[in-house]
């Protein structure tokens, strides 16, 4: 059975709210999906998976989110060794149009250069992600299923 980790920073609750989503739907198609918070977590833990999404809104002008600030820098460390990965970013267009939803190419960077293999493009997420409940997440999660296999 594929495994697959999915570390996620979140302030307000909506980044963890997606994370837990798209893991409920990875469980129902048996894929075994553990969600883990990015300031309980290192970059290490990834290894122990076949494949990784990494979730973090954009705060600050274009940055990811605290936790994951940190919870990144440890990805110098490892090798992905051309594991699967993906991306999930959140931002909000009320804040600076330039860096709407920037955590998630910051996010895709930093996993690419740990010599991960990025599947498919970041889900995005503008606003609550509430509307998208039904929609782009699990659009994007069977993709991703897809995928995996
Ligand atoms: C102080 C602050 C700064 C923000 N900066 C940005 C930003 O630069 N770009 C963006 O797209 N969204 C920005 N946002 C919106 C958040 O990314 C968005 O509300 C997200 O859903 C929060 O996720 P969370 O509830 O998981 O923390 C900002 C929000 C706050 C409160």
């Amino acid at each position: 059975m594929t495994s697959i980790v999915i570390v996620y920073g979140s302030t307000g609750g909506n980044t963890e709210m997606v994370a837990e989503y798209v893991a409920d739907f990875l469980k129902a198609k048996k894929i075994k999906a553990d969600v883990k918070r990015a300031e309980q977590s290192s970059a290490k833990d990834l290894l122990k998976y076949d494949a990784c999404i990494l979730a973090s809104p954009t705060y600050g002008h274009g940055l990811l989110e605290a936790h994951m600030t940190k919870f990144a820098k440890g990805l110098k460390e490892i090798d992905l060794k051309g594991r699967p990965c993906a991306v999930i970013g959140l931002g909000d267009p009320k804040y600076e149009m330039q860096y709407h939803i920037e955590s998630a190419p910051i996010l895709e960077k930093k996993l690419t250069a740990a010599g991960g293999k990025i599947l498919l493009p970041a889900l995005r997420i503008s606003r609550t992600p509430v509307m998208h409940l039904k929609g782009i997440i699990p659009h994007w999660t069977k993709q991703l299923i897809n995928l995996l296999k």
